[in-house]
C-alpha cells in the first residue's frame, strides 16, 4: 500500500438551558446509560473509504491525542478537587478512565485505516508540548468557576463528535463516535450539576460565569489543535515541516464540516446552561450565542 502523505496520491481530497437532560444520546441508548467497552468493538470491520479524507484524518488523530493525554489533565484537576470527595471520586472512577477510552477507541480506528502512520511516534512528540501547556495555573480563579468552564470544554467535545457522527459514512466510525459523543454529554451533565449544587443563588454571578466561559472559548479555539496538527503532519509528511498555510488548509476543510453538520443550537443551549437565565433572556442569549459561534468557527 502506498503510504498516505499530504502530498501523494492518497491525498484527495436541545434541551432547554434549565434542564440540559433534554439533549437526546445518539448512540441508541435510550432508557439510562450503560457502559461500552472499546474491547468490544472489531475494529477489522472499519471499510477504507475515509482513507483519502485527509481533512478527517487530522480531526480524528488530533482528538486521539487530546483523549490519550487525559491522564495528564485529570491529574492537574484531581489536584485542584482534593477537598471535594465527590467531585474527586467521579473524575478518577468515570470521566478519567472514559475519557482515556475515548484516545484508545479513536486511535485503534485511526490505526485500522491509516496503518502506516506511526500513531505513537506523533503522539510522543505531542505529549511532550502538551504537557507544558496543561499546567494548573491554567485553571480559573474558584473552584465554581472551574466548573462552569469545564461545560464549556464538555460542550466542545460533545458538539465535535455529534458533528463528525453526522459527516462521517462508516458504520464502525459512527458507532466510535456515538459512544463517545454520549460521554461527553454525560460528562457535561456532571459538570454543571456540581456547579449548580456550589450555587449559594441559581445564576448568582452571572457576569463572571459567562467571563470564565467566554475566555475558555477564546483560548480553546486553536491552541490544542495546532500542537495535535503539527506533531501529526510532520510524523505523516517526513522531512516537511509543517508551516502555518498547511494548518490553515487543514482548517479550511474543517471549517466546511462545520458548516454542513455543526450543532449550533445544541451548543448555544449548553453553553447558556450555567447561567440560569431567566426565559426571554435565555432566547435571546441562545439567538447571540448561536450567532458568536458562527462567527467564531468559521472566521
Ligand atoms: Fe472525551
Ligand atoms: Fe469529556
Amino acid at each position: 500500500m502506498q503510504n498516505p502523505t499530504d502530498d501523494g496520491p492518497a491525498a484527495e481530497a436541545g434541551g432547554s438551558a434549565g434542564d440540559p437532560t433534554g439533549f437526546r444520546p445518539v448512540g441508541g441508548r435510550p432508557g439510562g446509560r450503560r457502559g461500552w467497552r472499546v474491547g468490544d468493538i472489531d475494529f477489522t470491520r472499519a471499510d477504507g473509504r475515509h482513507r483519502s479524507d485527509t481533512t478527517l484524518f487530522y480531526l480524528l488523530t488530533g482528538a486521539s491525542f487530546v483523549e490519550s493525554g487525559s491522564e495528564l489533565y485529570t491529574r492537574n484537576l484531581l489536584t485542584y478537587y482534593r477537598d471535594d470527595a465527590p467531585i474527586a471520586a467521579w473524575l478518577g472512577n468515570a470521566w478519567e478512565p472514559e475519557e482515556l477510552q475515548h484516545g484508545a477507541a479513536l486511535r485503534a480506528y485511526v490505526q485500522a485505516v491509516w496503518p502506516d502512520f506511526d500513531w505513537e511516534a506523533a503522539y510522543a512528540r505531542f505529549i511532550a508540548e502538551y504537557a507544558r501547556a496543561a499546567s494548573p495555573d491554567a485553571f480559573e480563579a474558584t473552584p465554581g468557576l472551574e466548573l462552569a468552564a469545564r461545560c464549556m470544554i464538555e460542550t466542545g467535545t460533545a458538539t465535535l463528535y455529534r458533528m463528525l457522527h453526522d459527516y462521517a459514512q462508516e458504520p464502525v466510525l459512527r458507532e466510535v463516535l456515538a459512544h463517545i459523543c454520549d460521554d461527553e454529554i454525560s460528562h457535561y451533565k456532571h459538570f454543571l450539576r456540581f456547579f449548580r449544587a456550589g450555587q449559594s443563588s441559581p445564576g448568582g454571578g452571572r457576569l463572571r460565569v459567562a467571563w470564565a466561559i467566554g475566555r475558555r472559548v477564546r483560548e480553546s479555539r486553536n491552541d490544542d489543535a495546532w500542537i495535535a496538527f503539527r506533531h501529526a503532519f510532520e510524523v505523516r509528511n517526513p522531512g516537511r515541516p509543517c508551516l502555518p498555510g498547511d494548518f490553515a488548509r487543514w482548517q479550511s476543510g474543517w471549517q466546511a464540516i462545520i458548516r454542513r453538520t455543526f450543532p449550533f443550537r445544541m451548543a448555544a443551549d449548553m453553553l447558556l446552561a450555567p447561567l440560569a437565565l431567566p426565559r426571554l433572556a435565555r432566547r435571546l442569549a441562545r439567538f447571540g450565542a448561536e450567532v458568536a459561534l458562527r462567527r467564531a468557527l468559521l472566521a
